[in-house]
């Protein structure tokens, strides 16, 4: 008898939206059997012009123009969340109502109250829940993380991660919701999450932070005057209005083990599209990734001869979790890119919801996104205390 199909709903239909909606599309192209059929049920967004262009783009049935028709259709199953950080509560805690597995962007959410709240509706639900931290799904990452777990670097030492963007240096880019709420929300919330997560995925839970300086560059903006996705341009008003949160944020830390580790985080780092990167090392090996050449990553440990002993560049290849299966051409070399992350990322949240076993890294929790909001926030706290070093809450 053939599986009964699984019906996913993406609400929000700007940059990361599409993102989800494609990733959808592909999930039974990757990694073999496992996942029912999927139908592709609805997009969701108050822009109806982008719902109605994802929903044709990308094959789902309907475009609809609000999330509270995914919470109140019965025939939905599992839905990714991918708008505003301050709707997510609202929308996660009526999808997780209405009984229905959640994908929700990160951060987990706009403020630390509604984080919690969205981790007791998590502990109370008998459905999955999971944040959508993409690098989770690089080849590369995984692989550096399967190179940490091994114990292939030996005892590590230092802890070195920065997410450089340039999306906010143009003054006349217009003021979106990336710019309003409190120190916190913006850089550090925006892509400071995603290295704050990576470096927790490799190393282990945060639990002090000092050193926390904030700085805003650009501290006016002009008003949209239409829809904007993502970090685009649009038409704007002479009328502007006070960015409300960072544009930099820099920090130390250490991992509970006793590591310790240095962030920078920017949106106005000139040059730099989408600059995750790190380096991670250890007394006898090291290894560095930069998402600017996702495709590879360095790697270097003692088994040269010290006369040939330096980093050696890595080509992701079947030897990478994720790769075996994630291409339609399994060739060394020829994958890494955003969408793909996406399409695991999708494949990762459907797998656990019908118990595929190991998804491999695991999907981050509710919870697992309130402790990095918890980071986030004590780098805050460093802040306005000079740099004081503060405890990272156990959650
Ligand atoms: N994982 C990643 O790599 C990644 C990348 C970008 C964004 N994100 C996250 O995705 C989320 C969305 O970011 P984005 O850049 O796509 O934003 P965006 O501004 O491009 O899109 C948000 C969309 O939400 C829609 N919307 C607003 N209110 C709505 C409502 N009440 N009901 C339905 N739709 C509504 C808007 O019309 C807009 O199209 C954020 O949480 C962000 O942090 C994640």
């Amino acid at each position: 008898m053939a599986a009964h199909p699984l019906s996913v709903a993406v609400i929000g239909a700007g940059m990361a939206g599409r993102s989800h909606a494609a990733g959808y599309r592909a999930v039974n192209t990757v990694f073999g059997a496992g996942l029912p059929p999927i139908r592709l049920a609805a997009v969701a967004d108050a822009n109806t012009a982008l719902a109605e262009d994802a929903a044709r783009r990308y094959g789902f049935d309907r475009a609809l123009s609000g999330w509270e028709q995914v919470a109140e259709d019965p025939a939905i199953d599992a839905v990714s969340i991918v708008v505003g950080n301050d709707l997510h509560r609202p929308i996660a805690e009526a999808l997780i109502a209405a009984g229905k597995h959640v994908l929700c962007e990160k951060p987990l959410a706009g403020s630390l109250d509604d984080a919690r709240a969205m981790v007791a509706a998590e502990q109370a639900a008998d459905v999955v829940t999971a944040v959508g931290y993409t690098f989770r799904r690089s080849p590369a990452i995984a692989a550096i993380r399967e190179h940490v777990r091994n114990g292939e670097l030996g005892d590590l030492s230092l802890f070195d991660g920065r997410y450089w963007c340039d999306y906010a240096c143009d003054p006349r880019g217009p003021l979106t919701w990336r710019y309003r709420g409190g120190p916190g929300s913006g850089a550090l919330a925006d892509i400071g999450a995603h290295v704050i997560d990576v470096a927790q995925l490799l190393c282990g839970p945060i639990g002090s932070v000092s050193g926390g300086a904030l700085a805003t560059q650009v501290d006016r903006r002009p008003l949209p005057l239409g829809a904007v996705i993502g970090h685009g341009t649009a038409p704007v008003s002479d009328e502007t209005a006070a960015v409300e949160n960072e544009d930099t944020a820099v920090f130390s830390a250490r991992f509970r083990s006793g590591l310790a580790a240095s962030f920078s985080v920017s949106r106005t780092a000139f040059g730099m599209p989408n600059g995750l990167a790190f380096d991670v090392f250890g007394l006898t090996g090291r290894a560095g990734f930069d998402q600017h050449r996702p495709a590879e990553y360095l790697f270097d440990d003692t088994a040269p001869a010290p006369r040939t002993r330096g980093a050696r560049q890595v080509i992701v290849g079947p030897h990478a979790p994720y790769f075996a299966g994630g291409y339609p051409m399994e060739a060394p070399g020829v994958g890494g890119g955003n969408a793909e992350m996406f399409t695991y990322q999708c494949r990762a949240f459907l797998d656990q919801v019908v118990g595929t076993p190991d998804p491999l890294p695991p999907n981050a929790t509710f919870a697992d996104g309130l402790h990095t909001m918890q980071v986030i926030d004590a780098v805050v706290r460093s802040a306005h205390a000079d740099g004081a070093a503060v405890p990272v809450p156990q959650s």
